[in-house]
């Protein structure tokens, strides 16, 4: 048999950084995000005897994937089966455009679907946590509030609640990033004097920005957006050693947003843990923000998105 599955990315609008929990990965920040569509991890498991993991046809170092394999199979009873992965992305991976949330949901998924599990998809939100907290949203399709301190993450609005809402994704480097999620995490959290009114500040940007959500109020939800990742940024900046995922164009495009926004566009800008900018934005102006943005920071490559669907899983018959 083989265990399949699909999902897409999650983007968050209010960001996830720091755990309150390393051993169980348990966020100290709650977030708000997107599942996007278009964008995918397809990934296929079968058994075998030993464990492995071929990430866009290249075999990983296992140990990486060895506590969530064994998280896996532990709440799936696959104690003792070795696991073979194979797994694409269709976008750039680990380069800050959340391909661990896709990456270890599908993963979960998949597995799930070879063990013949029929696991509620807060049981496989809880799985992928073990394998990065982000992962934790992408089960669900639309918009996901994973909250502090919570086992899984819960769906907020559907895929289809605003239909309006568009991303566009503005790739500023492909290859992948340099300090991990994880670890830079930790180390604002070890290191940042900022890293606690971080933590203390952001229920409140959570509350009020699945408000504005609600109410689909881009005036609302667009500088509470900007707000948590430029204060995430800042316990990056002030770790020890500094976390600087920026890039010049980063803060072009931060710069060049905030021009266009004067001149009239409703488009708001979030970033993760790479050079990436991301832009929220209603879906008649996303061809327009894309030629301005490719007009003023060139050379630079765009891709849209809206919200998508959540977690897909099959299983079909297969070489044992
Ligand atoms: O769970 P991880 O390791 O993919 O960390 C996600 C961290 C951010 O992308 C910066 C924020 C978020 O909420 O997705």
């Amino acid at each position: 048999m083989k265990g399949h599955a699909v999902a897409g990315p999650s983007l968050a609008l209010i960001k996830y950084w720091g755990k309150r929990s390393t051993a169980d990965n348990t966020p100290a920040t709650g977030s708000l995000a997107v599942t996007l569509s278009g964008l995918e991890s397809r990934t296929e498991v079968s058994f075998d005897d030993r464990d492995s993991v071929v990430v866009n046809g290249e075999e990983q170092p296992i140990d990486r994937f060895l506590p969530f394999l064994d998280g896996l199979k532990a709440g799936l009873d696959l104690e003792n089966r070795g696991l073979a992965v194979k797994s694409t992305n269709n976008f750039p991976t680990a380069a800050g455009l959340a391909s661990s949330s896709s990456g270890f949901a599908a993963l979960a998924g998949a597995v799930a679907a070879l063990a013949g599990s029929e696991a509620p998809p807060s049981k496989l939100s809880a799985l992928a946590r073990l394998g990065s907290g982000s992962a934790t949203r992408p089960i669900y399709g639309g918009f996901t509030v994973f909250d502090a301190g919570a086992l899984a993450a819960e769906p907020e609005q559907g895929e289809s609640f605003w239909p309006d809402f568009r991303v566009v994704l503005c790739v500023v480097r492909e290859g992948a990033k340099a300090t991990s999620s994880r670890k830079g995490m930790e180390s604002s959290r070890l290191t940042s004097p900022y890293y606690q009114p971080w933590v203390d500040s952001s229920p409140a940007l959570l509350a009020e920005a699945r408000n504005a959500l609600s109410h689909r109020d881009w005036s609302r939800l667009g500088p509470l957006v900007r707000q948590s990742y430029l204060r995430m940024f800042g316990t990056m900046f002030s770790s020890e050693p500094p976390l600087i995922y920026w890039q010049p164009e980063s803060l072009a495009l931060i710069q060049t947003l905030e021009a266009l926004r004067r001149e009239g566009f409703t488009a708001y800008e979030t970033m993760d843990a790479g050079p990436q900018v991301k832009v929220f934005c209603p879906a008649a102006q996303a061809v327009e923000l894309v030629a301005e943005l490719d007009r003023r920071v060139p050379g630079l490559r765009y891709l849209t998105a809206a919200p998508g669907p959540g977690l897909r899983t099959w299983r079909t018959p297969g070489e044992v």
